[in-house]
This record gives C-alpha cells, sequence and structure tokens, in this order.
C-alpha cells in the first residue's frame, strides 16, 4: 500500500473585489451587520472571462507548477464545486481540454462545503491502491452569477464569493507521513435546509418560465442560517475530534487547523470549544467570503504563501455544508 501528500497547492481568484459597502447598495444590508454575524469584510466576484473551470485551471497551473511536476504527469483529475459551468457535463471534462493533457480520468464531485474534502479522500484511496501517481483535485465556484441580489435573497447572498483552489496530490516517497486519514458524513434528512431545489428533472426551466412565478425563489440558494449554523459547530467539532482519534492525537497535535470557511464566528466558536490558539486556525474569510468546496484549497495556498503552512505540519482540514455533509482529514504536509 502506498500513501499520498499533497505536493502542491495553488489558488486563483478574480480581481474584481465586492466590499460590504458595494453590496449595500444594491440590498438592504450594511457593513455593520455583516461583519458582526460572519466575519465578512469582502468577497470576489467573477468577472466575463472567467467560469469555474477556468478559475480552477489557472489554481491547477500553479499546484502542478509548485509540485515540480509537468501538466502531463497528471493521471486523473477531481472537481469538486456546486457551480458547475453546466448543469452537465461536470467542469472536469473541461479542465482536461483548458489544460491540454492527455485524456485522463475526470469526476466531478457533488458535496457542496464538504467537496473538496471528499475530493481529497478519493484521491487518496486511488493514490494508495497503486492506480495513480499524481492526481490534481480542484475546488471552484462561481456564486456571483446565481445569488439573489435583491433584500429578499441578503441572508444567502451576502456571504458567498467566487474562486478556485486546487493541489496536486502525489505518492508519497518511502518513509513520508502524507494523508493519515479521511473521514466523511451525510445526513440526507436535511437536504432542503441549504440547498438549491430548481432547475430540477422535474422542474426544467420551461416550466419554471411558464409559470413565470415572481415568488418562485426555488432556482436561488435557500439556507436556514440558524439551523445550519447550529449543526455546523456540532459537527465540525466532531469531526475534527474522529479524525484525532483515528490517529491517536490531541488538539495540541494540530499544527494548523483549516476549516472550511462558512462564517468566522463559525471558526471562532470550534477554536474556543476545542481549545486551540490563534495560531492553530487559519481564516481568510475576511477576504473572500464563503467560496464553499473552493474555501479550503485557497486557505492552503494562502497560507502555504504567507509561512503558516509549512512542510511537515500536522494539518487538519474540515469542512460542514449542504447535505448535510461534513468531513476532516488529518495530513503531514
Ligand atoms: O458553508 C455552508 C454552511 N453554511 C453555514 O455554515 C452558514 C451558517 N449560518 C450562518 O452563518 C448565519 O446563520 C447567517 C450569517 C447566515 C445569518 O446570521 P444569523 O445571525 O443567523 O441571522 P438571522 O438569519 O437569524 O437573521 C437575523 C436578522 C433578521 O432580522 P429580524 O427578523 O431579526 O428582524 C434578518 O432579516 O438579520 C436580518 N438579516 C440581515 N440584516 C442585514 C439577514 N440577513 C441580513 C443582511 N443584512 N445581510
Amino acid at each position: 500500500m502506498y500513501r499520498s501528500k499533497i505536493s502542491g497547492v495553488g489558488h486563483y481568484v478574480p480581481d474584481n473585489v465586492v466590499t460590504n459597502d458595494d453590496l449595500s447598495k444594491l440590498i438592504d444590508t450594511n457593513d455593520e451587520w455583516i461583519t458582526e454575524r460572519t466575519g465578512i469584510k469582502e468577497r470576489r466576484f467573477a468577472g466575463p472571462a472567467d467560469s469555474p473551470s477556468s478559475m480552477g485551471t489557472k489554481a491547477a497551473l500553479l499546484a502542478i507548477e509548485r509540485a515540480g511536476i509537468d501538466k502531463n504527469d497528471i493521471d486523473f483529475i477531481i472537481f469538486a464545486t456546486l457551480s458547475p459551468d453546466y448543469y452537465f457535463p461536470g467542469p472536469g471534462v473541461l479542465v482536461q481540454e483548458q489544460l491540454g493533457i492527455k485524456e485522463v480520468g475526470a469526476l466531478d464531485v457533488r458535496n457542496q462545503c464538504s467537496g473538496f474534502v471528499y475530493g481529497l479522500s478519493v484521491a487518496d484511496q486511488f493514490i494508495k491502491t497503486g492506480m495513480y501517481k499524481n492526481i490534481l483535485l480542484i475546488g471552484s465556484e462561481l456564486h456571483s452569477g446565481g445569488l439573489d441580489m435583491t433584500t429578499r435573497g441578503r441572508g444567502v447572498s451576502v456571504i458567498f464569493g467566487d474562486g478556485a483552489g486546487a493541489v496536486v496530490l502525489s505518492r508519497a516517497n518511502e518513509g513520508e507521513e502524507g494523508i493519515l486519514s479521511t473521514h466523511m458524513h451525510s445526513e440526507g434528512k436535511y437536504a432542503e435546509e441549504l440547498a438549491l431545489i430548481a432547475p430540477n428533472t422535474g422542474r426544467w426551466i420551461p416550466t419554471i418560465m411558464n409559470n413565470n412565478d415572481p415568488d418562485d425563489i426555488s432556482y436561488y440558494p435557500y439556507m436556514n442560517g440558524n439551523f445550519v449554523f447550529k449543526h455546523a459547530v456540532v459537527r465540525f467539532a466532531e469531526v475534527i475530534q474522529e479524525a484525532l482519534q483515528a490517529n491517536n492525537k490531541n488538539v495540541a497535535d494540530i499544527d494548523l487547523l483549516i476549516p472550511h470557511q462558512a462564517n468566522l464566528r463559525i471558526s471562532q466558536f470550534i477554536q474556543k470549544k476545542m481549545g486551540l490558539s490563534d495560531d492553530q486556525v487559519y481564516n481568510n474569510i475576511m477576504r473572500y467570503g464563503n467560496t464553499t468546496a473552493a474555501s479550503i484549497p485557497i486557505a492552503m495556498s494562502e497560507a502555504w504563501e504567507e509561512g503558516k503552512l509549512k512542510r511537515g505540519d500536522t494539518v487538519c482540514l474540515a469542512a460542514f455544508g449542504s447535505g448535510f455533509t461534513w468531513a476532516s482529514a488529518l495530513l503531514k504536509f
């Protein structure tokens, strides 16, 4: 059995910075509310040239370069997103084309905020069995095109931002530890507490348009914010503990926790609950908002650039979101 390690990290965010004040010109909200409830000060919104796949490809090229491999060494692509370029096919195949590499397999992961950690788990298994040596794992989201930018949608729309992150997962050398374990969960009874219901196979666009109902918000993301928040703080803590226990480690062994950037208050709550110091937790939601499947790899890439994520560090990744799904990974970076 082989082991896998993260050999390169990269990210791309659009240039267009949208501040809380910018949003308050469109909807009835304000910087004070958004900052106090979420910690977010600004986010990026995609420009006309950006798509989930193109942002993912840009992040991927950086991760590949930093992994010290050639793009043609990539054996497999995994793309996690809830905001794909098309309803189908998924964006993985578009990345294969945009990178201009050979016809490797491309898998799309639909686990929303947990998508990156789910994808990491899948990639880890392929490398462990020896099937692949280098896997490109991307999390990319383009939320801005699908948000309800009216006061009606303010409880959701002020939170989300666009961007992409990527890692290359490679076969570890003899003696290297790399990914130690991954843990995944779901609870589908809460599927509609955080969801985008339409279009779906029973309600395609013509039906929605024929109904022409101005109050139909089923094609905007819906979130029962308070309910999600309460579940998030419980599940994050549980799944981090699960990862520690599986490896006979404790909270003090974590050099860096990179939680999915859902809400700064959620990250701070978990930090306090688990007794982690400020140095042990990385947050960048202040600058990017919640970028769903992209948030962990963007944070990993930024933390690495800032020297806060170092080779040999024990790193815990944890996520919670729509599904509900939640997941964690413990790794030696
Ligand atoms: O990443 C996937 C997982 N997602 C999460 O983990 C998100 C979890 N939930 C949250 O982060 C929080 O629930 C939110 C940030 C979404 C909302 O914060 P909250 O403290 O739960 O606020 P709320 O929804 O209970 O709303 C409180 C008040 C309401 O007004 P009333 O009814 O008290 O008069 C809302 O209408 O704040 C109002 N409100 C706003 N006011 C200004 C809601 N959104 C806004 C807004 N600006 N953007």
